[in-house]
Parts: structure tokens; sequence; C-alpha cells
């Protein structure tokens, strides 16, 4: 019998094991030289931390809440398509996982279940993650539907007017199942010109004319509330609450779309300072171990959402791996707040971070 992998890099070379190379580097794969991919990771290397010792640490409190929504940790499964490539049951089992752990779920506008079938199978918190395509009806459609079936947010991705160059999925000539939630509402003919099918798809669908204006038309045809997700700049985080946006996802989508954004932990302090405590701020790119998510904390973040180790996790062992990818980053977070001396979400400051900046100016 195999060993259980004991940290989230090891859940990725299982991955890579069982995947076809075709869906593997789909998952992990970045755009263009995947600079801003690895340096999402990276910038996370360069943050120390401050412990502060002798607090009484014998309970840790991980709880949390986020638009009013209790949470047992400031954890959250990032929105990431196709489900089905790393398992039959697709995001069906990443959603029992995360009602098992009681962990919020943003489900990707491409997800390979149905959105019914996902609210159904159990009850976990869940959000739906949005596109705007060039037929608004498409959109305006999976909206209805996800507020019907208990979504409590649209979390609109706006970093996504074209799809970025992801060279590997261009050179495997990646092939796109039909996506389930779009069946019957969208008549796109996928014609591949030797690249993969999800670039020819997204060009015929994503609607790049879409601006801040539009949002008003968002929040004309929902109650839901709104997050935007792929803000990376104190400009248009201030914007984003101008125009009434419920939350901030800092996200440059995992290095998969402009190839040198910045790493979005290097960007984090800029928002949140923008922000000045209007809405929550999240944060998703690179988080790989509970320090990451403590270092996220510390720099301002409400909450870390995860994309790449809950596919690790669903390729490797289906719902059980999804579990144990979310347990373990739930654990290596409780024992950093243990020896960080932070009780409590709350008690996670500023000054139990040293950043690059930090280190220069003292
Ligand atoms: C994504 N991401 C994404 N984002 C989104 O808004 N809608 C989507 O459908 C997808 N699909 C998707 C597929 C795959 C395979 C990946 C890896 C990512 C981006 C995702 O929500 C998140 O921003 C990143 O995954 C965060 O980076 P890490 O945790 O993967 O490093």
């Amino acid at each position: 019998m195999e060993d259980e992998p004991v940290n989230i890099r090891e859940f990725e070379e299982r991955a890579k094991q069982v995947l076809p190379k075709m869906f593997f580097d789909y998952y992990n794969g970045g755009a263009e030289d995947e600079h801003t991919l690895r340096e999402n990771m990276e910038a996370f290397k360069r943050i120390m931390l401050r412990p502060r010792i002798l607090v009484d640490v014998s309970k840790i409190d991980m709880s949390t809440t986020l638009l009013g929504y209790k949470m047992q940790s400031p954890i959250i499964v990032a929105p990431t398509g196709i489900h089905k490539y790393a398992h039959p049951e697709g995001e069906v089992a990443t959603a029992r996982a995360a009602a098992a752990c009681n962990t919020l779920m943003v489900l990707s506008f491409s997800s390979s279940r149905k959105l019914e079938d996902v609210a159904s199978s159990c009850n976990s918190l869940r959000f739906y993650q949005l596109y705007v395509y060039k037929n608004r009806e498409v959109s305006a459609t999976l909206v209805r539907r996800a507020e019907k079936y208990g979504f409590k947010a649209i979390v609109l991705t706006v970093d996504t007017p074209r799809l970025g160059r992801r060279e590997k999925d261009i050179k495997n000539k990646l092939i796109l199942p039909q996506l389930s939630n779009l069946e019957g509402l969208l008549n796109v003919d996928v014609e591949q010109k030797g690249g993969s099918d999800l670039e020819a798809f997204a060009s015929q669908t994503l609607d790049p004319s879409l601006c801040w204006k539009d949002i008003e038309w968002l929040r004309s045809i929902t109650s839901l509330p709104i997050i935007l997700k792929g803000i990376l700049t104190a400009e248009d985080a201030v914007k984003a609450v101008e125009i009434g946006a419920s939350g901030i996802v800092v996200s440059n989508h995992g290095g998969r779309q402009l190839d040198y954004a910045p790493a979005t932990i290097s960007v984090l302090e800029e928002v949140v300072k923008a922000v000045s405590g209007a809405v929550p701020v999240l944060l998703d790119g690179g988080v790989r171990r509970g320090t990451d998510v403590f270092k996220a904390l510390a720099l301002g973040a409400k909450a870390v959402l995860v994309g790449r180790p809950i596919l690790y996790g669903l390729a490797a062992k289906g719902e059980n791996g999804v579990k144990s990818v979310i347990k373990m980053l739930q654990g290596e977070l409780e024992l950093t707040m243990a020896l960080c001396g932070t009780p409590s979400i709350n008690d996670i400051t500023r000054k139990h971070a040293q950043t690059e900046g930090d280190r220069i100016r003292s």
C-alpha cells in the first residue's frame, strides 16, 4: 500500500502519477512562461513569521465569518473547471468533501456537473462563480439557477476578457467536454485550429467588452451579493467598493491569465489598504501550506481560496482525497496559530509577518 501524502506537494506528485498528461497539465499549468504561476508560490516563501511566545494556546479557534456566514476555518475551495478530469463524480465529490469539512465551496461556471446535482448532493455553504458571456442570457440563466438552488453569492471573475495563453493545453490539444450547466444554452461551434478546444470555446463565448457599468446589469438580475474575483491593484479595489461589490478576491487566476501579473501575496496589502475595511478582501494563488494561509491573514486577508491542491486531492483519492487536503491545510494552520501565539483568527495581526519590505525598512 502506498504511503499517505504528508503534504500538498506529495498530493501533487500523486496526481501527476494517476492523471493522463493532458489533464494534469490543464490543472497544473499556467500562462506563457508560467512566471506568475511560480511567483505566486515563491513570494510566500519570502515572507517570514514573527511568533509570539508564552501565550495560552491550549485551545485554537480557526473559525471566522464571511458575508455573515460562519466558516470553520478561513480556507475556501476556489472555483476550478472540469473536476471530472480528476474523478468521475467530479464537482459532486468535491462538494461533499467541502461539506464534511464545513468549508465554503465556490462552484465554477466551467463545472462538469450540473449545479442542481452539486446543490442536492450535500448541505454545504456554496457560492457560484460566473463568467459573463457574449450571450448575456446564458449568464443570466445560470445566475437564476444558482439563486434558486441555494448558492449564497455570485463570484464574478473579472480577469478573463480573453483566455490566457496556456501553452501546455495548446500543445496537448486539450479536449473540452460538454460543460454540464451550459447544456441546451449555447450554440457554439468549437472548431479547433491546431490549439486547444478550451481556447476556441473561450474566444467564441467570453465577452471582452465587459466593463464596470455591466456590474449594474448583474445587480439588476440578482439580489445575491456580488464578489469580484481577479483584482490586483488599489485603483480597481477602490472602484469595486464604489460600485457596491460585497467582496474582493485578490487573484491572478493562479497564473493562468496574464503572465507577469504580480504574485497575489505581494499586492494584498495594497488592496487591503485601499479598501480600508469597507468589504472583505480574500486572496488566492499559491497557497500550499497552513503558514501561507497565516501569512495572508496577517497581511489583511479575511480568508483564502485554494485551487490546484483540491484537484490534486480529487485526482489522488476522490472525495476522501479532497477531505484530506482540506484537513491537512486546516491542521497546518492550526499548528501555525499555536506556534505563533495566536489562539484565534482575530489575534493574527500585521506584526506576525515580516515581508521583504519590512526587512529593508528596519
Ligand atoms: C482555475 N481558476 C478558475 N477561476 C475561475 O474564476 N473560474 C474557473 O472556471 C477557473 N478554472 C480553473 C481551472 C483550473 C484547473 C485552475 C487551476 C484554476 C482559477 C482559480 O479559481 C484560482 O484563482 C487559482 O486556482 C488559485 O491558484 P492556486 O490555488 O491554484 O495556486
